[in-house]
């Protein structure tokens, strides 16, 4: 093999221009295509920055055109030539550098490959396993570059950016103990003290609002959490915060530094000017317009309540619903009458993911209305409920009846869905938005027990705290998400700094002083020496990432990410581990690898 002593790489290769032109350039690469075309060769080398064709001419150099014989993918190269414009009828429209060329005058091959188990190209057919087997080789592939440039000038807009208002990045600890998201904690064992285990934070949310109390003011951290969670497309088992707390403030504060984070960074990458102050919708219009928390407002489709219509209704399905304390609300797919049976099926199949118990539907046809229940309804319940929906030839109208909870999350989904089958979704644009007043609390049936919906150190809404014990259900949190295109990205709140506050959330959710002062006594602890008001947020750079990068998969903005089952494919991680390091720790395990 050949190394590169004596030359010096000049540019990357997609660095390069027209302007260029008569230079002697030294590049060097990887092969991403060799081509013979008898006289010449033409080579096409591939950096970081793109790709740019280099020729080898037998004519003028035989030499060196029998050794660029000898290239194959993915071979890494140095060459060194003068870079020329192509002639007009040569110039290739489809590439960035498609108008010059570097005719070759050295060519040193640095390091040989084998044939890769994938064609590396920017949208290739291989299947993701492979790929993620092979992720170094993956990477290369120039969509996953550029994204991952992406994520890093996001990471840099950010750092700038909270540094320029007057945020410190502090680094908090990974080994700790059981953060409260909510999620499953990763354990790790600790050999000092046998039987004891640290947990990875789920986030650094008592880390955070101790170094309010030290008095730093403003804190940011770029951070990995850890959350045991079964994967979703746009969920990992470790994924980055952008994390922030501020003392001194109230949700205003909150929202409007971090809408100028937002605003920047969708400015300096894609051009696009958000307009400032954001959409706001509250938790419940969020809910009863359009069935989800994470609304994708970028079209219609609203749900709609006709739960009053149909109370005394003969249609069994719909009346007990409504007596039972649940509702029955409705989508008018405008326009989606030609729907096949089929189709109508398949949407049914969609609410009953979401536990619903059916789908009921109304085609509205010329002469009245084609419908499964209309046999069930009067003439005088589905006049009107043609007309809460405001309904026209050729509509197809959609019916949940069930609790709320089941109601929402059905037809939210369902609104998703067509959403999608009607093509109303513009992915040009970006639809950001803050969704706040959150419930504080949740009942959780299992348990038995509220909950708290986004942690326990939520501040309640100063309105609502004489309800903490009457009423918790109808207590609002000063809590906020940030929603981009139905994702949520963000998420924070204003937290609790009384003492007494903080005591009595703890009783209503079932937490005892010991249990409280169990795990999180030294928090608890340091709310007694002096605490400003404070409160937060985190992003998740991996979905920011996304929705800048326009991917809807995770895995394509994470250098090296884990697959649905939390293993890695490249290093076959989680793996069983020595004996002798298990005796170490004190550890007996039930599985055994060979
Ligand atoms: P939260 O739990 O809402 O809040 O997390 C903040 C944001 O992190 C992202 N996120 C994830 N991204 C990828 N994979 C996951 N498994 C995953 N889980 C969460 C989401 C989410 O909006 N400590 C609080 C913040 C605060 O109160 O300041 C917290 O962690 O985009
Ligand atoms: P059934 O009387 O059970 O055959 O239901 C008649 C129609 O109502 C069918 O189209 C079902 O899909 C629909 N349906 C059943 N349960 C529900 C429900 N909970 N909400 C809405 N539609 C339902």
């Amino acid at each position: 093999m050949e190394n590169i002593r004596g030359m010096k790489r000049t540019h990357r290769c997609a660095e390069l221009t027209a302007a260029d032109k008569g230079k002697e350039v030294v590049l060097m690469g990887w092969v991403q295509r060799r081509r013979d075309l008898g006289a010449l060769i033409f080579v096409t080398l591939r950096d970081r920055s793109g790709i740019i064709q280099v020729v080898f001419n037998s004519e003028t150099n035989p030499e060196l055109h029998e050794k660029a014989l000898q290239l194959r993918s993915e071979y890494v190269i140095a060459v060194r030539g003068i870079l020329q414009l192509r002639s007009p009828e040569a110039v290739n429209k489809n590439m960035p550098t498609g108008d010059i060329e570097v005719i070759a005058a050295e060519l040193r091959i640095l390091s040989k490959s084998e044939t890769p188990p994938f064609h590396i190209e920017e949208d290739t057919s291989a299947n993701e396993a492979i790929r993620l087997k092979y992720r170094y080789l993956d990477l290369r592939r120039p969509n996953l570059q550029r994204i991952l440039m992406l994520r890093h000038r996001i990471a840099k807009i950010a750092r700038d950016y909270y540094d320029e208002n007057g945020f410190i990045e502090i680094e908090t600890p990974v080994l700790g103990r059981s953060t409260p998201e909510g999620a499953r904690d990763y354990l790790v064992p600790s050999r000092v003290h046998p039987g004891k285990f640290y947990a990875l934070p789920q986030s650094p949310q008592l880390f955070k609002q101790l170094l309010m109390v030290s008095g730093f003011d403003r804190y940011m951290q770029i951070t990995k959490c850890f959350r045991d969670e079964d994967l979703r497309a746009d969920r990992q088992p470790e994924f980055t915060q952008i994390d922030l707390e501020m003392s001194f403030v109230d949700v205003d504060d909150v929202i409007s530094v971090n809408e100028g984070f937002i605003h920047r960074m969708f400015k300096e990458i894609l051009g696009i000017d958000i307009p400032v102050p954001f959409k706001r919708l509250t938790f419940k219009e969020a809910m009863t317009r359009y069935g989800s928390d994470k609304p994708d407002t970028r079209f219609g489709l609203e749900l709609v309540d006709v739960s009053d219509l149909v109370r005394t209704s003969g249609f069994k399905v719909f009346s007990d619903a409504v007596a039972n304390g649940g509702s029955v609300r409705a989508i008018n797919a405008k326009g989606a009458g030609s729907f096949s049976r089929k189709e109508i099926d398949a949407l049914g199949e969609v609410v009953k993911t979401y536990r619903a118990k059916g789908l009921a539907w109304m085609v509205i046809e010329e002469d009245g209305v084609k419908s499964p229940i209309a046999k069930f309804l009067s003439g005088e319940e589905i006049n009107s409920i043609v007309e809460r929906l405001g309904g026209h030839t050729g509509d197809l109208l959609l019916f949940v009846a069930d609790k709320d909870e089941i109601v929402f999350d059905a037809l939210g989904h369902l609104r998703l869905a067509l959403g999608k089958k009607l093509n109303l979704i513009n992915n040009d644009v970006y639809d950001v938005l803050w969704v706040t007043d959150f419930p504080l609390l949740e009942w959780d049936e299992e348990e038995n027990r509220w909950v708290a919906k986004h942690h326990p150190f939520t501040s309640p809404m100063d309105e609502d705290i004489e309800y903490l014990e009457t009423n918790p259900g109808r207590v609002r949190a000063k809590a906020y998400d940030i929603v981009i295109n139905g994702y949520e990205v963000g998420g924070g709140s204003i937290r609790i700094h009384s003492q007494e506050l903080q005591r009595k959330l703890f009783n209503v959710i079932g937490f005892t002083n010991e249990q409280a002062k169990e795990r999180f006594g030294f928090l608890l602890e340091a709310f007694k020496y002096g605490t400003p008001p404070h409160g937060g947020l985190a992003f998740g750079l991996d979905r920011l990432t996304m929705l800048l990068a326009k991917t809807d998969n995770i895995k394509d903005v994470i250098a090296f990410p884990k697959v649905q089952n939390a293993s890695d494919l490249m290093t076959n991680a989680p793996d069983y581990v020595d004996d002798r390091q298990l005796e170490e720790l004190k550890i007996k395990t039930v599985e055994k690898g060979e």
